[in-house]
């Protein structure tokens, strides 16, 4: 069990949540390292609205893609301000790094398990939300701004083909940004269409 007390005394801060957004604390407990999403610091009003919101939200998908290797394992909610989750050792990735071609297939799969699970993850063009591991592997966290959606109903039927198509495209926007060398021609037909597309789009 990860006590809300002890997690505070021993944790050393990563970001500081702007707004409504969670702190991020990696913390030892038990001998092993964790990341804590926290929105205890925030001012009440937005500690009890937005910020409980998020967690309670990103907590519950975390929990929908257990198992998925690629994403942190969930691992408690602390209280219902704060829940901890694998610390994936490694680092986001950066503008101009050379990332084998493995990285961005490997990528794609992990993106590939987490819509099987009915999630959409919505953002992908942001670097500070795909880590590479020490073992270079990639990692896709924070779950803000994600879906998910149910198995069955109309908006899994409408809406899910669509988003999903939304995350592929962001997925390589930022492969065009991070290494626009490593696109193929096919990709980057992918890309035109998609830009084409995105400008009758509203979640600009
Ligand atoms: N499980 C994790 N293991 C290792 N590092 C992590 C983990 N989760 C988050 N981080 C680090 O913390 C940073 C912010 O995490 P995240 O994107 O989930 O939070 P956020 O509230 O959306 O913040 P931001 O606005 O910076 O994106 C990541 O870029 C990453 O460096
Ligand atoms: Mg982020």
């Amino acid at each position: 069990m990860v006590d809300r007390k002890e997690y505070e005394k021993g944790s050393v801060s990563i970001t500081r949540g702007s707004f409504g957004k969670p702190d991020l604390n990696r913390v030892e407990v038990g001998g092993r390292t964790l990341m804590v999403k926290d929105v205890r610091r925030r001012n009440p009003f937005l500690r009890w609205t937005l910020g409980l919101w998020l967690i309670e939200k990103e907590w519950k998908i975390y929990g929908r893609l257990k198992g998925v290797s690629g994403v942190p394992m969930p691992v408690e909610r602390i209280d219902r301000f704060a829940f901890a989750m694998e610390f994936i050792p490694g680092r986001p990735i950066q503008r101009g790094e050379v990332l084998s071609p493995y990285f961005f297939t490997r990528l794609e799969e992990v993106l590939g398990e987490i819509h099987q699970r009915g999630v959409v993850h919505l953002d992908l063009r942001h670097k500070g939300n795909i880590l590479i591991s020490e073992g270079g592997e990639p990692f896709l966290i924070d779950f803000n701004s994600s879906f998910s959606f149910k198995e069955k109903g109309m908006l899994r039927r409408i809406l899910f083909p669509l988003l999903r198509w939304v995350d592929y495209g962001g997925l390589l926007k930022l492969k065009e940004r991070i290494s626009p060398s490593s696109m193929t021609p096919e990709e980057l037909a992918r890309l035109k269409r998609f830009n084409r597309f995105r400008r009758l789009w509203i979640f600009n």
